[in-house]
């Protein structure tokens, strides 16, 4: 199809490799909803601007609707030689209709062609993301406020730090995800523009109308300026960049998943629909899901790296390294989706073990720096002092083999009389979390109030 097209200047028929390496249609076929949406507008305007007749635009309408319903129940089957989608269906449709499906290409070219249907492929699955990771942050708000009095050793570095509870945790990444949201739903907004009417590079002199193909695509307005708009792709790069980070945190996530499986916590147990087996040790129970989701973190940073790579020395405007735009975005929008559905299923089935959490919290003298804080508050130490006296507190309750909130008020006052009776009770770890009721603390309290506060940010987003 292509040749009977595109090739006025060209006399012999491609080289079988020259094709091979060229064509884009095995993977750009996907965008099929797109070109014929992105055509369909386009001969509206045509017509409405008196460039093409209302008989011509009927009949491509129509012609391109009925390529559309052939696609979808597989009689139009998009795997010939056609050099591109675009070229696929122009051809098909001229092929149907004969004179008025050569006319559509008026005033268009490949390059803003092809800028739209990427675009609206990029915009569409933005959204499609973005509403995934709203169910996804219902699900960990949900399971953060069930979970909002379950004690587990909050840690920095790997090693025990202070009492935490899961809810807070869990909220810890619904934070994220808000980001993560936000992040896709303002790059939305940033690249609604409609591509197309540059043709291309330099606009045309056919008195077109790009304000009414960009309203009956629902883009904002028309781009500014042509020449950027055939060679831009920041909003294919900002897709991979919010899927790269959106995964970054799912990765994180997936490791203490993992670590929090193995015998060594067994603060989680995976459910058995998200857990898979060993070919060899038939005890084995392994977090191949999570472990996926770190992995597949790595192809996605592939490909925003891949782009970035393509585009950093390409000279204005169209050029056709640029075709190398889209496996990569496939690729991560694919995973993305995949991504958010698994784990939300996951993290929504996954059993919290809360005598396990709670038993690590007496690993590691999580409330030291309450006996810290209790001295200069109380005894009007310098934090210096207190924080060395703790230290002799907690030799002590390692000599003895004990957590320091074991430690009775002898033990205690051995080390400082200025240690009061209050002491046993803060030290206490669930005094010890509770007693952080700063703003954004993890105090029981506190943790209850983020709860509310992402619930209600999730009911106006809706
Ligand atoms: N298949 C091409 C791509 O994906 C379409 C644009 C081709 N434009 C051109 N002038 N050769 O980039």
């Amino acid at each position: 199809m292509s040749k009977k097209i595109a090739s006025a200047r060209i006399s012999e028929k491609s080289s079988q490799l020259l094709q091979d390496l060229n064509n884009s249609l095995p993977f750009d076929k996907i965008l099929y909803r797109e070109d014929i949406k992105g055509s369909q507008a386009h001969a509206y305007m045509l017509s409405e601007q008196g460039i093409i007749t209302k008989e011509d635009f009927a009949q491509i309408d129509a012609g391109l609707e009925e390529i559309l319903e052939e696609v979808e129940s597989g009689v139009f089957k998009l795997d010939g030689d056609d050099e591109d989608i675009h070229m696929a269906i122009e051809g098909r449709l001229t092929d149907k209709i004969g004179d008025a499906g050569k006319r559509l290409h008026t005033a268009r070219s490949r390059n803003d062609q092809v800028a739209l249907d990427f675009r609206l492929y990029v915009q569409n699955n933005t959204k499609v993301i973005a509403s995934l990771l709203l169910e996804n942050i219902t699900t960990f708000v949900k399971t953060a406020e069930e979970h909002a009095k379950v004690m587990l050793p909050g840690m920095t570095h790997l090693q025990h730090a202070q009492p935490i509870n899961f809810g807070y945790h869990m909220l810890a990444y619904a934070s994220m995800f808000k980001r993560d949201y936000e992040r896709f739903v303002t790059s939305y907004e940033r690249n609604n523009y409609s591509p197309i009417g540059c043709a291309a590079l330099a606009g045309t002199p056919h008195n077109i109308s790009r304000q009414t193909t960009s309203d009956k695509l629902g883009f904002n307005a028309p781009t500014l300026n042509c020449l950027d708009t055939v060679s831009d792709r920041d909003f294919a790069l900002e897709i991979l960049f919010n899927i790269s980070t959106m995964m970054m945190h799912i990765s994180r996530l997936s490791e203490e998943l993992i670590l929090w499986s193995a015998s060594e916590f067994k603060w989680v147990t995976l459910s058995d629909r998200h857990a898979t087996g060993s070919s060899i040790m038939p005890q084995k129970k392994n977090p191949d899901i999570p472990e996926l989701l770190r992995g597949k973190t790595g192809r996605v940073n592939g490909n925003l790296v891949a782009l970035l790579t393509v585009m950093k020395g390409l000279p204005l405007a169209y050029n056709k390294d640029m075709q190398e735009d889209k496996e990569g975005v496939f690729d991560s929008v694919r995973t993305a989706l995949l991504s958010l559905q698994v784990l939300n299923e996951m993290v929504a089935d996954m059993t919290v073990n809360v005598e396990e959490m709670e038993k690590a919290c007496m690993i590691g003298h999580l409330s030291a720096t309450d006996l810290a804080d209790y001295l200069v508050k109380e005894a009007g130490l310098p934090f210096r002092d207190a924080y060395h006296i703790t230290g002799n507190v907690v030799n002590l309750a390692e000599e003895k083999g004990l957590d320091i909130s074991e430690l009775t008020l002898e033990e205690l006052q051995s080390i400082d009389e200025r240690i009061g009776e209050g002491v046993v009770a803060l030290l206490d770890n669930r005094a010890s979390m509770n007693a952080r009721v700063s703003e954004g603390g993890t105090a029981t309290v506190r943790t209850l109030e983020q709860v509310e506060s992402l619930k209600s940010w999730l009911e106006n987003e809706q």
